[in-house]
């Protein structure tokens, strides 16, 4: 199916669960390395990280820990990037290996409002995993982007993971908004 609607708005396929999948083993083998022997903790952004880190960690082979945080923005200021909060994030990461799990990085706003939280707890390391990138819509500096599925356009998407007002996350493949 390479195209449908969801509410008012028609999406066509950009990336199918195959291309996904794939692109997924590659991250895992090249963590697999990375990490070996370091038991990293990795912390999935809710909700849309839940299938990329479900299948994401299936292709770890190393001992590693998984939690999951959630970020609310205050009076619905999120795409002005003003002040987020984090909820549910694990208190030991001392001295930890830290992987953030993202599903989409935009701007970026709300990556760097968790990675200053983790930083709080000093960890050994923190490097950020994100299934999608929008290069062109980023305003703030990431260092910690180190592993990335795919870069796509500066475009709406939905699916894996990824909602449009709600819906959409259960689709197998990724779709972009028609224009
Ligand atoms: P920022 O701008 O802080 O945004 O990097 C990251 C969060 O915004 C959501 N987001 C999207 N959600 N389709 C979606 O379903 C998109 O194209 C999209 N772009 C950003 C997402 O929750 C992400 O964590
Ligand atoms: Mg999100």
């Amino acid at each position: 199916m390479h195209k449908i609607h969801i509410a008012d708005k028609e999406f066509e396929i950009l990336l199918d669960n195959d291309n996904i999948s794939k692109r997924i083993r590659l991250i895992g083998i090249q963590m697999n390395v990375d990490y070996e022997s370091r038991c990293p903790v990795f912390i999935g952004v809710l909700n849309g990280s839940f299938l990329f880190m479900a299948d994401l960690i299936r292709e770890i082979e190393i001992p590693c820990e998984i939690g999951f945080i959630r970020v609310s923005s205050y009076e619905g200021t999120e795409s002005s990037g003003a002040i987020k909060q984090a909820f549910g994030l694990p208190e030991n990461l001392h001295n930890r290996d830290v992987i953030i799990v993202e599903d989409i990085v935009d701007t970026g706003f709300t990556l760097t409002h968790i990675l200053k939280e983790v930083q709080k707890q000093q960890p050994a390391s923190v490097k950020v995993c994100t299934l999608l990138f929008k290069p062109t819509a980023l305003k703030a500096e990431i260092e910690e982007l180190e592993y990335v599925g795919f870069e796509i356009g500066n475009e709406f998407v939905v699916g894996y993971g990824l909602d449009y007002d709600g819906l959409g996350r259960n689709l197998k493949d990724i779709y972009r908004a028609k224009m």
